[in-house]
């Protein structure tokens, strides 16, 4: 039926119909705060190119944790910063290892958060890639072996999730048996399945201090060209033992998203990522665009194309927003 019977601007006509008819919500449920943790003590220090972002050191993360909580966020994702790299980034599984000594903190100070572990070499490896180097490449199946061991030792410390994102082939399947035979068949996988060769990830390398000291990472991360690449990826982990795929970065691959949410019936996460972030942060401090409009805009369209579940360094302010009833 066309105008005049049509008229859809019927349902915008004020505050009340709109929201009947709204349909997408963010809601706290969604979000899962993505915080760094580095060694030393006393240590709560800005990130230069992330605004509003911390890297605390272990003493000092689990009161930032326990405000994360009292904002109604139900979820952290961490990462480390070591005191020492080596060519391995046997940080990674050691007992006294970054993660390893927060993860035993966090966990007894602040047992209702959910603690989901990062899981990668390049914060903890002298050269900066995701694995074993061989031949000046990442070689894939030497990494497996070495995430199996960082898994576990994550399970072993508390972990309830883990997310691998180094895009080894066959780094879910390799994961899901050294938890399961190590008595951890509980402990989930949330695999970082389609991660893109990405520019946004710029002023995460700073905070995480992870570039790679050679190259770059476009022998293991996606081609930002392939959508159906995207797609075989996630099923291949759907078929590996995932229990929550990923798609990262976010904004730029709202196509994927969508297409992953149709491609598979397991929980869709997206990564909002740094550069992300920092644009929004950058254009706001610059008095170009309506910084708080930005972000619940970007962060809505993400949910809208699929995401269930949304990784972003905006939680906090988004959970303000919620809690003082602004939105
Ligand atoms: C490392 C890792 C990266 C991010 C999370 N884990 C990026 C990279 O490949 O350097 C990016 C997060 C962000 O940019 O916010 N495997
Ligand atoms: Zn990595």
């Amino acid at each position: 039926m066309k105008f005049p019977l049509t008229r859809p601007r019927r349902l915008r006509s004020n505050d009340l119909i709109r929201s009947l008819v709204r349909e997408t919500r963010l809601t706290l449920d969604d979000l899962v705060y993505p915080m760094f943790v580095v060694d030393g003590s006393n240590t709560v220090e800005e990130v230069p190119s992330m605004p509003g972002v911390y890297r605390y050191s272990p003493d000092k993360i689990v009161d930032a944790i326990k405000e994360v909580r009292d904002s109604g966020i139900k979820a952290i994702i961490l990462f480390g910063i070591p005191a020492k790299k080596d060519s391995v980034g046997s940080d990674t599984w050691s007992d006294e290892g970054i993660i390893q000594r927060t993860l035993r903190r966090v966990k007894r100070e602040v047992p209702d958060i959910y603690v989901i572990t990062d899981v990668c070499f390049c914060e903890y490896t002298d050269h900066g890639h995701c694995g074993v180097l061989k031949d000046g490449t990442v070689d894939n199946d030497m990494t497996l072996e070495n995430l199996k061991k960082q898994v576990v030792s994550h399970a072993e410390n508390g972990a309830d999730m883990v997310a691998p994102s180094g895009m080894m082939d066959g780094m879910v399947k390799a994961i899901r048996e050294a938890l399961d035979s190590a008595g951890f068949k509980d402990v989930p996988i949330m695999a970082y399945s389609a991660k893109f060769a990405s520019a946004y990830y710029g002023p995460f390398r700073e905070a995480a201090e992870s570039a790679p000291a050679f190259g770059d990472r476009r022998s293991y991360q996606m081609d930002p060209a392939n959508y159906r690449e995207a797609i075989k990826e996630v099923l291949l982990d759907v078929e590996e033992g995932a229990d929550i795929v990923m798609v990262k970065p976010a904004l730029a691959y709202l196509d994927v998203i969508r297409g992953v949410k149709e491609a598979t019936l397991l929980p869709v996460a997206a990564y909002n990522v740094s550069g992300e972030y920092s644009i929004i942060k950058a254009g706001g401090k610059l008095g170009w665009i309506d910084e708080k409009k930005v972000m619940m805009e970007t962060l809505l369209s993400i949910k809208r194309a699929g995401a269930d579940i949304i990784l972003t360094y905006f939680a906090k302010e988004v959970a303000q927003l919620i809690n003082r009833g602004e939105i």
